[in-house]
């Protein structure tokens, strides 16, 4: 088999990379480990910024996603019993947030993608990627493909980056003391907005997926088992880190969905080796505190995209050879919001000196408009060109 560009993962990276190349005359396979019933029901992010809106919708798979996806104007930073809004139609005019689950952007790009003819081989074993230097190739169960170039899309725990040469790649991480214990439930949103609540208990997030199903967070610690929490207990705990200003009750209904995910900061610094090109998680993790991982993928993309097109029209490969140090501006940008955000809101044991930063500086973000401005530009999301120097 040949192709132009051998895509590794089918999330939300390799799915619009393989679009996004094929509205530009660009052939591309990809090639996914997980079936197609796996990765359309995996429960993950919820929030698009304007810019990922944007690029969803030029690339004309963006119907549904304005038609369900729920639009919102600000957030509630929640503790020490009120409530504060960050007012983005104020601070950030004309910016906003889409709520709109992952696997529904998933479910678009699949569905279009073999609406167009396009190659997506699931559940495919034992990807393992070769010649990285020159004339690269992908083998898996015992078939091979031949590419120009390689995007290593396949996420966190993919081969891709551990294909790259020991002693090539700096890696920049920071591991947090607590995860996240998610749930989707069968109950309409309890506020219009979502809600980062903190408080003594630890971190809750009320977030949605649609005027039917919330989707909530719960701080816990880091070996977490979803066997430990039943589902009074994780209401329970929820009432006590949400229901914590006046006139709030927080709306309970079945739990149809729950997870547990580790908090990371990582880098991989060059995003590229040779031929290989790594996009999205591939390359770089946040916690999910700012809601910015997903967003990077698409910002990735939208780059490599840009790059290979210009590669295939002209054979410059200026773009490509920029790709890497262009990504890596808005990836430290989104890597410093995501941090902030963590430890802003999260509570960390024995610090009683941080727990009153913590506290000055929400009351700081809830009372300052330049600092409440600070926190929606980034929430919203920075412009494509952030940090591109003229
Ligand atoms: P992935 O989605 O990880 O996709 C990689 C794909 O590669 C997977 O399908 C995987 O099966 C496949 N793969 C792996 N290994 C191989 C292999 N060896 N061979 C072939 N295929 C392979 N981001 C936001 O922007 N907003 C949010 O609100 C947000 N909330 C989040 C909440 C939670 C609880 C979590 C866990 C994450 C959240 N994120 C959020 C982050 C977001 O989900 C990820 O950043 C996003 O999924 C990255 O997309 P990706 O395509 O790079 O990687
Ligand atoms: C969601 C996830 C996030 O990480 C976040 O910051 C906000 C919302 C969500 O899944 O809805």
């Amino acid at each position: 088999m040949r192709t132009q560009v051998g895509i590794v993962g089918a999330g939300p990276a390799g799915l619009l990379l393989s679009h996004l190349l094929h509205l530009r005359g660009i052939d591309s396979v990809v090639l996914e480990s997980r079936s197609r019933r796996y990765v359309e029901q995996r429960v993950r992010a919820g929030v698009l910024e304007q810019g990922t809106v944007d690029v969803l919708d030029e690339a004309g798979v963006g119907e549904r996603m304005r038609a369900e996806g729920l639009p919102h104007h600000g957030i509630e930073l929640r503790y020490g019993g009120g409530g504060h809004r960050v007012p983005f139609e104020r601070l950030v005019p004309g910016r906003a947030i889409t709520v709109y689950g992952q696997q529904e952007v998933v479910k678009d790009l699949i569905a279009r993608r073999l609406a167009d003819g396009g190659t997506i081989l699931f559940d495919v074993p034992d990807v393992a990627l070769h010649s990285l230097e020159k004339d690269p190739y992908i083998t898996f169960s015992g078939e091979r493909l031949d590419c120009d170039v390689i995007a290593g899309c396949d996420g966190f725990h993919g081969v891709s980056r551990p294909s790259i040469p020991e002693g090539v790649l700096t890696v920049f991480q920071r591991e947090y003391p607590f995860a996240w214990l998610g749930i989707l439930a069968e109950v309409p949103p309890s506020a219009e907005e979502l809600i980062y609540a903190h408080s003594d208990r630890g971190f809750a997030l009320h977030s949605m997926r649609s005027p039917e199903i919330s989707r909530f967070y719960l701080q816990v610690p880091p070996e977490t088992s979803l066997d430990d929490w039943p589902d009074e207990r994780i209401w329970a705990e929820l009432r006590a880190r949400l229901e914590t200003v006046p006139g709030f009750t927080l709306a309970e209904g079945p739990i149809i969905s729950r997870d547990v995910s580790a908090m990371r900061s990582f880098v991989a610094e060059p995003m590229r080796y040779g031929a290989l090109y790594l996009a999205g998680d591939a390359a770089h993790i946040v916690p999910p505190t700012g809601a910015k991982g997903l967003n990077l993928a698409v910002a990735d993309v939208r780059l490599l995209t840009a790059a290979l097109a210009e590669f295939y029209a002209t054979g410059s490969t200026a773009l490509l050879d920029a790709y890497s140090g262009s990504c890596l501006k808005r990836v430290w940008r989104a890597q410093h919001f995501s941090w902030w955000m963590t430890t802003l809101l999260h509570t960390f044991d024995d610090d009683p000196y941080g727990r009153r930063l913590q506290l000055s500086h929400l009351d700081y973000v809830t009372s300052s408009e330049a600092a409440a401005t600070t926190l929606a530009e980034n929430y919203v999301g920075l412009p494509f060109d952030f940090g591109a120097r003229p």
